[in-house]
């Protein structure tokens, strides 16, 4: 009796031993196999943490104290599954831009099968800002089809709730960049309620998807480089080409001037009208600011306009009354395309004085 009580003790005892054991080596293994898998994380993810840093990296004429907060003004993700992350899981970095002579739009179209009305949206999360891409248009087809074959796989591997809007102006008279898109935004805005704007010329395709077509606490500019600039910032405050601002901040500066026609100036006196308003522009690291213009010759009709450092000095005194709250226009129709909304106007009759 004495004795097996004892050996029946003993192997109690045993068991809770192996038990214990067992927990250790569970333990070991799950950790080690985390560590592991650390290890083999870290390359990619130090990668995407400097590609981060170059997309919200400020141009360094910016870069003074304040600079460094920059990060967290990017709108601060809760960490509900709904919401998509502060950094999308798809984007691939720089790449080489391919444009083929005999692309056609049925074949982008094809290849977008999941735009419709020029929209999409993450299915898998809610994404953090709807934007609206606006793009003044005219007689440049073959441009618009190459840009809009970039940008919309683009534009889904930031993961955004976007739409694309070619604003196209009808007639012979000059073209007016800055007005049609001040059409752009009070149009795309009858539609839905979107949180930014990206002013974006149709000649230039981004080459790096870490350049954000998100809004920030200040407007930015991503044409950092170009392929015909060598890849430098045209000039010191340049603030052309594709520029960022989000709905308030576009209506705090009165929108774009409507009195430039021809080519140039309209974006300086927008630079103009941010810095009025206690702004400053921001931009992406050259590294990530980088686009490839299409080769053009200027269009007629939109000849260099000859006035424009005329009214460059006039600004401060005409913002209040030249821009959205003066933006006249015969709206001609709007067609909803498979890959872009397509919002025609006409400048040609004069406005009406209200
Ligand atoms: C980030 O910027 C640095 C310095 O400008 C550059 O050397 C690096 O290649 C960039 N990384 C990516 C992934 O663009
Ligand atoms: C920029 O790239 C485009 C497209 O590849 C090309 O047509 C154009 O000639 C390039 N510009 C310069 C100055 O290299
Ligand atoms: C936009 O619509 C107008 C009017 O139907 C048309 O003349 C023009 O070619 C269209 N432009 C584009 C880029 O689809």
């Amino acid at each position: 009796m004495g004795l097996s009580s004892a050996i029946l003790h003993l192997s109690y005892k045993f068991r809770l031993l192996l038990i214990f054991i067992f927990c250790i080596m569970v333990v070991a293994w799950a950790t080690s196999s985390y560590l592991v898998d650390t290890v083999q994380e870290t390359p990619k993810a130090k990668s995407l943490v400097e590609n981060f840093r170059n997309a919200t990296m400020l141009e360094k004429e910016n870069q003074k104290k304040k600079s460094m907060s920059t990060v967290e003004e990017v709108p601060t993700v809760k960490s509900t599954v709904s919401h998509c992350p502060a950094l999308s899981p798809y984007l691939q970095g720089p790449s080489k831009l391919k444009f083929k002579a005999s692309l056609t739009f049925e074949e982008v179209r094809k290849e977008n099968p999941q735009v419709a009305k020029g929209r999409h949206r993450p299915a898998e999360c809610s994404a953090l800002q709807r934007v609206a891409i606006l793009i003044p248009h005219r007689n440049r087809e073959k441009h618009l089809l190459y840009l809009l074959e970039h940008l919309h796989p683009f534009l889904q591997r930031q993961q955004l709730d976007y739409g694309i809007y070619v604003i196209h102006q009808a007639g012979n008279i000059k073209f007016n960049r800055a007005k049609l898109l001040n059409v752009g935004y009070l149009e795309a805005l009858k539609e839905e309620n979107w949180d930014c704007f990206i002013f974006h010329d149709v000649d230039l395709v981004p080459e790096n998807d870490f350049n954000m077509y998100t809004c920030d606490k200040q407007p930015k500019h991503l044409v950092v480089g170009r392929n015909n600039t060598g890849y430098r910032l045209r000039y010191q405050g340049y603030f052309g080409g594709v520029t960022v601002l989000t709905r308030d901040q576009f209506s705090k500066v009165n929108g774009f001037s409507n009195n430039y026609w021809g080519w140039g100036g309209e974006d300086d006196d927008l630079r103009i009208r941010v810095e009025m308003q206690k702004m400053r522009v921001i931009r992406p690291s050259p590294a990530v600011g980088k686009y490839t213009m299409i080769f053009h010759t200027r269009d007629r009709g939109n000849e260099v306009n000859g006035e424009r450092m005329k009214l460059l000095r006039q600004v401060s005194q005409v913002w209040k009354t030249d821009g959205l709250n003066s933006c006249s226009y015969k709206l001609l129709s709007v067609e909803h395309n498979p890959l872009y909304t397509n919002v025609t106007v006409d400048f040609s009759v004069p406005p009406k004085i209200l």
